[in-house]
């Protein structure tokens, strides 16, 4: 048996007592005894002593709670963040996904701190759902004594813009919690406002005089959290509209080969795409600010600016710098936040134009932001590729044709091209073990991930069935992936397919009807332990879906519609229910 010489309670963090335990516990006495000598010998020569000194006392370190509420991972790689500056400041941290979090560990935390991303419209994000409504119910425990501090992630585009950091802000301190530091609401560019934060709270909670043992780190406004290093050049290989000329979507498959390597993804993963902005908005923008002259501006805007979206912030820095007297009336009498519905950066300068100049138009912007797109891939099958599948947003409104920024930067891009990507894991979105089924549900590109969960379970030779369940518009012009879906039923890498195609009758039919017409199956394969994925749209189909497999359970099990709801919340607390939806 493998000897493990490191009690738990020595004073570091707990991977780093596994380490230690495996150097230590497989030395011989010789080496053991070699290593003694040799700390002791660093110690008193880092001192500058001569003669051996007595080692300072180990203080325990005192417990920190982080509980992070995430959908796409910022926030939780954010809680390792934190983690990390805590163990050096003489804090021994405790790190909760608010999806396991049991409401009376808050309670007995003297050290608090909660870092969430709001989803949705003003949303928890999914797996925390649960967890966040208990916080906000009448039975939460009172925080009296508990120190603690908040920090938002959000996207000043929506307008509930840091919604849930904000109201679970508000919560802990009417639970009689002591904040320490202000809550700091983040936008999508994010690194250094959070690194201050933790920083600052950080030094807020740690012991006075963590001293001793313990490192110091500088506070200072430098971000603990290292800007991204590893994006990808990646050349598009393929690049093909899968929907027919006849349809009225474009939905690019985009196959990226990786010189030297493709990042070392696995199925459920996404990858976060750089998109630069369409040249003839950035002149039609620059052209309506007075600026059409500016090529350094031009150049700069095209590249890393976000120049399309319009939120209460741009609204306000518009007011404040340009005096303008309308849009300070807009923010005044609360229309702003419906004139934004539907509108971007453009309409504002163009319905209330004023001189402008580079800075104050640079100022009405924020960096642009990548996108994340799911991989439709397994490296099992495609080697050094991946595959995503992209449908380009395109609509009217106020007048004006837009376009999305990434997915039309991707539109229309060609074969030979490079793109700018960076891997996005996402361990919540996994496959199970091979011998288990799956139940995939993923209409329109929310079918992008079971493209990856099928080729990895052929490639596997999984024994689990595999179930899918696909929608579109139309049979004939929007079949995403058909072909791929065919030889899966025929070699067996998916056992089942159910389709919906919305517009080929005369009546809706979406995937969530599909799942209602198949409810008896589909509660067998769930009750033998099938695991039930959701991808795609957030604002209906994911509701919807939910809400249909809550009534098939009430029906084909007789179930009050509250028994019905607890055996699906059971799921997703078993983390058998697993949602990607954007
Ligand atoms: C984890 C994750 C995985 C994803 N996977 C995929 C994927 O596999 N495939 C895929 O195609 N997308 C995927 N997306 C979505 C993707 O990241 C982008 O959001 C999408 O491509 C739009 O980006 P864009 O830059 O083209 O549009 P943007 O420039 O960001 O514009 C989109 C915005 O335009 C506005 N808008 C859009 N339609 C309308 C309308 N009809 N009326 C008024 N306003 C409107 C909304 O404000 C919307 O937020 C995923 C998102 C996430 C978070
Ligand atoms: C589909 C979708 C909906 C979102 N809704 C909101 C919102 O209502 N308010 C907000 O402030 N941010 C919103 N965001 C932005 C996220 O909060 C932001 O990307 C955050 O960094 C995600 O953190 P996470 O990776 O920890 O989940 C949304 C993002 C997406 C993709």
């Amino acid at each position: 048996m493998e000897m493990s010489p490191i009690p738990k309670t020595a004073p570091f963090a707990e991977e780093e007592i596994d380490l230690l335990n495996r150097v230590v516990g497989s030395a011989s006495a010789n080496q053991r005894a070699w290593l003694a000598g040799f700390l002791a010998g660093l110690d008193a020569a880092s001192a500058g002593a001569i003669a051996p000194q007595p080692a300072a006392p180990a203080r325990p370190a005192e417990p920190l709670t982080i509980v992070y509420a995430s959908e796409s991972g910022n926030s939780e790689k954010l809680a390792g963040d934190l983690a990390k500056a805590a163990r050096k400041n003489g804090l021994k941290p405790t790190i909760i996904d608010m999806a396991d979090l049991e409401l009376p560990a808050l309670a007995s935390a003297k050290r608090l701190v909660v870092i969430a991303a709001t989803w949705g419209e003003g949303e928890p994000p999914a797996r925390a759902i649960r967890a966040y409504n208990e916080l906000m119910g009448e039975g939460a425990p009172r925080l009296d004594g508990v120190e603690f501090s908040v920090l938002a992630l959000g996207d000043t585009a929506y307008a509930e813009f840091c919604a849930i950091g904000k109201k679970i802000d508000e919560r802990l301190a009417a639970l009689g919690g002591k904040r320490v530091t202000d809550r700091v609401d983040c936008d999508l560019d994010f690194a250094e406002p959070a690194a201050r934060w933790i920083g600052d709270t950080v030094k807020a909670l740690a012991p006075p005089n963590a001293g001793g043992r313990v490192i110091e780190v500088d506070f200072g406004a430098k971000p603990t959290v290292a800007p991204s290093t590893d994006i990808f050049e990646a050349e598009i290989i393929e690049h093909v509209d899968l929907n027919s000329s006849r349809s009225d979507k474009e939905t690019i498959h985009l196959a990226l080969a990786f010189e030297g390597g493709a990042p070392g993804y696995e199925p459920g993963d996404s990858l976060d795409l750089y998109p630069e902005n369409d040249p003839a908005y950035v002149d039609e923008l620059l052209k309506v600010a007075g600026l059409a002259g500016d090529g350094q501006l031009r150049a700069e805007f095209i590249k890393s600016r976000d120049v399309t979206t319009l939120s209460l912030k741009t609204i306000d820095t518009y007011a404040t710098s340009t005096g303008h007297q309308y849009v300070k009336a807009l923010l005044a009498d609360g229309h702003a936040r419906e004139w934004i519905a539907g509108r971007q950066l453009i309409d504002l300068i163009a319905n209330f134009p004023i001189a402008l100049d580079a800075e104050k138009l640079r100022a009405l912007t924020r960096p642009l932001a990548p996108r994340a797109y799911s991989i439709a891939s397994s490296r099992r099958e495609v080697g050094d590729e991946a595959h995503l599948l992209i449908s380009a947003v395109r609509y009217k409104t106020h007048g004006r044709a837009r376009k999305g920024v990434a997915s039309n930067y991707v539109a229309e891009l060609k074969r030979g091209q490079h793109v700018r990507v960076k891997l996005k894991p996402n361990k919540h979105f996994a496959l199970p073990a091979p011998e288990k089924d799956i139940v995939m549900v993923g209409p329109g590109t929310g079918v992008a991930p079971f493209r990856a969960f099928v080729q990895e379970r052929r490639a596997t030779e999984a024994k689990g069935r595999s179930w899918l369940f696909f929608g579109d518009r139309n049979f004939t012009h929007d079949f995403l992936y058909q072909l791929d879906w065919q030889d899966a039923l025929k070699d067996g890498a998916l056992t089942r397919m159910d389709v919906a195609f919305s517009r080929d009758t005369p009546e809706k039919v979406y995937v969530q009807h599909k799942l209602w017409d198949r409810r008896a199956d589909l509660v067998e394969w769930l009750d033998g332990g099938a695991h039930f994925y959701v991808c795609g749209d957030a604002k209906a189909m994911a509701k919807d879906v939910r809400a249909a497999l809550v009534r098939a359970y009430a029906d084909v099990k007789a179930l009050s519609p509250e028994a019905a709801e607890q055996v699906v919340a059971t799921l997703e607390r078993e983390k058998r229910y697993l949602q990607d939806v954007y």
